[in-house]
């Protein structure tokens, strides 16, 4: 029998369904998902926004970006069936009366497809209008308490500091419960991130040695080869340490740190994410120089959007550690930024080196410790490297590794981020969305850090575009024996 795909009655209501974001991910993604015949009856798509514009027009636009989204043959007759569950609302995000006809619609349709009164709103505007709708849906009442369910998904930023992140959670909170809020990280969707708990829980050689015994150092590491591009603007306002460090790079930290739980729900998977991004040394401002180096690669300030003289970074390298019995004196190596050499996700954890004087009496030192490589992207994998004897000799060490390629022996056909996304937000399934401590306990740890990089914008270091990044950020890690940058 099938299973279950969330998605067989709801309505989905996408609030800035113009957007980029709409265009690149969501619609594509929906337009897998009826590929897939994850899409019920009773399921359809309120895209809303402020655009005046008809539905035929809007779908002509939707059609023509999921094609160019779309990595493969784009088919017609699957458009033609997802098209006809596509409604398209204009709606001012402060107007009462355009809430009043958006909620007919959804009656409306409510009645006509089945979608059993429940709602399931998509926040894919700019952040400052998060609140607003959310106070609207609330007023105008679009959903029903008594009848089907109600949930809300929010894009990220959520919020920019903490005092803004508590403000919009305050805000969300009035109109659903935590329960009913499912904060998007798209990369707790991704395939290998998703996996990490998976390697250490099937696997007795690595849990028993998931701790400061065994682990030298961990890298987390997600870089982009593009700069950018056109959202120079919003960024500029932002920087790698609200846009990736706050969220993706600490979600992925906290999962690879956390202690396994007995029985994976999503509570108890959060609880303990909690713990560890709570446990999260805050670096003391006197010292953060020797633990962080921020970037900008050369040619950011041209960009359009972003003020010709920004200290904005586009890059930043942080050593962290974690007050956690398992994790104490372990370096958590994160780093990140735009216009780098390649475009690449990665978590590296590398063990120590064999105790005592190493090894049988071989004449060879050991130079590689063992390593495990979780990549996430573009290739997603896992490869192992250890030592071995070189053949024909008895007396030399080898490093070698096994090396696990998942899409290339399964393929490229896991399901997008958006795809997983969806589903599970309709199935109330939270494991792989972020609760509000997690967002708390990592803007506390942040803004630490983003109130010194706004003190001190010498700090930020030009890189050239193309490069490994500042060559500061080598020193983070090289000034330690037997660490580089993997
Ligand atoms: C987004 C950031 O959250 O993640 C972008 O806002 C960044 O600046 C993107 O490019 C990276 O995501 P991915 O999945 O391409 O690694």
């Amino acid at each position: 029998m099938k299973k279950a795909s969330g998605l067989e009655s709801c309505l989905l209501i996408i609030f800035g369904a113009t957007g980029d974001l709409t265009f690149r991910k969501l619609i594509p993604a929906l337009y897998q998902l009826e590929k897939k015949k994850e899409l019920g009856k009773g399921f359809g798509v309120v895209a809303v926004a402020r655009k005046s514009i008809s539905s035929k027009e809007y779908l002509q636009e939707a059609k023509e970006k999921a094609k160019s989204h779309t990595s493969e043959d784009f088919e017609e007759s699957l458009w033609e069936e997802l098209k006809d569950r596509i409604r398209y609302q204009p709606l001012e995000f402060n107007n009462e009366t355009d809430y009043e006809t958006l909620n007919q619609t959804l009656n409306r349709l409510d009645r006509e497809m089945g979608a059993q009164g429940n709602r399931l709103f998509y926040m894919a505007t700019s952040p400052k209008y998060f609140e607003i709708i959310a106070n609207h849906i609330k007023k105008k009442d679009l959903y029903h308490e008594k009848q089907g369910w109600k949930r809300l998904m929010v894009e990220k930023p959520f919020g920019r500091d903490l005092p803004s992140a508590q403000k919009l959670n305050g805000a969300l909170t009035k109109v659903f419960g935590e329960e009913e809020i499912f904060r998007v990280d798209h990369y707790l969707m991704k395939e290998m991130v998703q996996d990490l708990l998976m390697i250490r829980a099937a696997n007795q050689i690595f849990e028993p040695t998931w701790n400061r015994e065994h682990i030298d150092h961990v890298q987390i590491i997600s870089t982009e080869s593009e700069g950018v591009g056109t959202r120079g603007e919003y960024y500029d306002q932002g920087g790698a340490l609200r846009d990736m460090v706050q969220n993706h790079l600490l979600q992925m930290l906290a999962l690879t740190a956390v202690e396994l739980p007995g029985n994976l729900t999503a509570k108890n998977l959060r609880e303990e994410k909690i713990k560890i991004l709570q446990s999260l040394i805050p670096l003391r401002e006197d010292s953060i120089k020797e633990q962080m180096v921020l970037g900008q690669y050369q040619g950011y300030r041209e960009e359009p959007g972003v003020a010709a003289n920004s200290s904005t970074e586009t890059y930043a390298a942080i050593r962290v550690f974690l007050n956690h019995p398992r994790w104490l004196g372990v370096p958590f190596y994160l780093k990140t930024g735009k216009g780098l050499k390649e475009k690449a996700a990665r978590i590296v954890i590398q063990y120590r080196l064999p105790m005592g004087s190493c090894c049988l009496g071989t004449t060879k030192e050991i130079e590689e410790p063992n390593r495990l490589t979780i990549n996430i992207q573009p290739l997603e994998g896992v490869v192992l490297s250890f030592n071995t004897k070189q053949p024909g000799t008895l007396d030399t060490i080898m490093p070698v590794s096994m090396d696990f390629c998942q899409n290339c022996l399964i393929g490229m056909n896991t399901p997008e981020a958006y795809e997983k996304l969806l589903g599970d937000a309709a199935k109330g399934d939270q494991t792989s969305f972020t609760h509000w401590e997690e967002v708390e306990a990592s803007w506390k740890w942040t803004d630490t850090l983003i109130d010194w990089a706004g003190k001190h914008p010498r700090e930020v270091k030009l890189y050239e575009k193309g490069s490994q990044g500042p060559s500061e950020a080598m020193d983070l890690v090289h000034r330690e024996p037997g660490r580089k940058w993997l």
